[in-house]
């Protein structure tokens, strides 16, 4: 039921774990299972490019795949690159959920998006 590229995810997360000082950190729920994600990033100041990434899921294994995918596609973009990934592209690039599991899909990039969020509210405060 899930594609070879959500199983390899799931087996083997990308950018697990947390930074030191990052430069935004976004947080989001899902209501309805109770799972939840945590982004870290680190913005380089003079590019704005995602210089690091760094997640926790608290979650089920399609939410395990789609935050390791996000973070691998989001690493290396511009912070207004990054906030243009939606979740829709997230599951495409997993090469689809099963119809019941797109509502995890939705954390990935609410999540990424909070932190881009958290950190350009930050900057804009210096
Ligand atoms: Fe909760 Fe998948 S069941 S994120």
């Amino acid at each position: 039921m899930y594609s070879e590229k959500v199983m390899e995810h799931f087996s083997n997360p990308q950018n697990v774990g947390e930074l030191e000082n990052p430069d935004g950190v976004g947080e989001v729920g899902n209501p309805t299972c109770g799972d939840m994600m945590v982004f870290h990033i680190r913005v380089n100041q003079d590019t704005q490019v995602i210089e690091d990434i760094r997640y926790k899921t608290f979650g089920c294994g399609a939410a395990i795949a789609v935050s390791s995918m996000v973070s691998e596609m989001a690493k290396g973009k511009t912070v207004q690159e990054a906030l243009s990934i939606t979740n829709e592209m997230v599951a495409d690039h997993l090469d689809g959920l099963p119809p019941q599991k797109m509502h995890c899909s939705n954390l990935g990039a609410d999540a990424l998006h909070a932190a881009i969020n958290n950190y350009l509210s930050k900057k804009n405060q210096k």
